[in-house]
């Protein structure tokens, strides 16, 4: 039987991949078989371990996505070490809170600046490459707040609910030659990311008691939607975004 989910061969990149859910990704395509290049800011050697334990090749790239300076770098040191490029996970990401009220300027340009405005340009720079040759896989880290409103992450919200609109754009533009792009939204997970909402007893229960799988998940549990956006078994899925959520949305 054919195994659409497997990725032995495929190049990976993943951003964000040192920590929490981009570690919980590049992990689990490196057990369908992907090798990974793992882009971030921070040391990758935790990560390494990790993915190389599976038996694939793996290359980390030093690099702030804070700006766009370093994307096309990215792409072609992909493409010159490990000799193509096939799936992209737009991971890393930021998260600043105060009241709307009271949100600065710095606080709306970091976060949309790295959410949003690098995981659009390195897409284009991958789909340069991935349009070229006819195929490619783009999965974005979405969030709830591409479909709600949240409160005190002006930009935060702004950010995934504009890549989410990114994301319907690029596949209309690309769902036509062979490069599927397409989004995970993630309900409340334990990582760096929320650990102020876990340490908040009040904000803690509120958010648990409306998770109808009454947890927080963990990285490992998105592993599964991202290897399936990343193989075979979705080549007719374009422009969705797929939360994993613990069923929240559907209360
Ligand atoms: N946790 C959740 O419940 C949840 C829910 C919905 C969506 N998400 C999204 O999931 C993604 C991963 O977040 P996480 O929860 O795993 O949080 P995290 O542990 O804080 O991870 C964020 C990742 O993005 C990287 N990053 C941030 N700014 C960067 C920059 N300028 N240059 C390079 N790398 C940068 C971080 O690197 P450093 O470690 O070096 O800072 C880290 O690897 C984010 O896009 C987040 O918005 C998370």
């Amino acid at each position: 039987m054919v195994n659409f989910f497997d990725l032995s061969g495929r190049i990976a990149i993943v951003t964000g991949a040192n920590t929490g859910i981009g570690q919980g990704i590049a992990v689990a395509l490196a057990e369908a078989g992907a090798s990974i290049v793992a882009v971030g800011r921070s040391s990758m050697e935790e990560t390494e371990a990790l993915v190389t334990k599976t038996g694939v090749r793996f290359h980390a790239i030093k690099a702030d996505l804070g700006t766009i300076a370093p994307v096309k770098k990215i792409v072609a040191e992909t493409i010159s070490v490990f000799g193509g490029l096939d799936i992209l996970i737009n991971n890393a990401g930021i998260i600043r809170r105060a009241d709307a009220i009271d949100f600065t300027e710095d606080d709306w340009d970091a976060v949309i600046d790295t959410n949003l405005k690098t995981a659009f340009f390195l897409s284009q720079a991958a789909g340069r490459h991935m349009l070229e040759k006819g195929s490619g896989k783009i999965v974005n880290i979405a969030s709830l707040l591409s479909f709600q409103g949240g409160i005190r992450i002006p930009s935060y919200t702004a950010s995934k609910s504009g890549l989410a609109g990114i994301t319907r754009l690029l596949a209309c533009e690309w769902a036509g030659k062979g490069v599927n792009v397409n989004a995970i939204a993630p309900g409340y997970f334990s990582t760096n990311n929320t650990t102020a909402l876990r340490e908040d007893p009040d904000r803690n229960a509120a958010i648990l008691a409306r998770i109808p799988a009454g947890r927080w998940g963990t990285p490992s549990e998105l592993g599964g939607t991202a290897v399936f956006l990343a193989s075979a078994a979705s080549e007719y899925v374009h422009g969705t975004v797929i939360p994993v959520d613990g069923g929240w949305l559907a209360r």
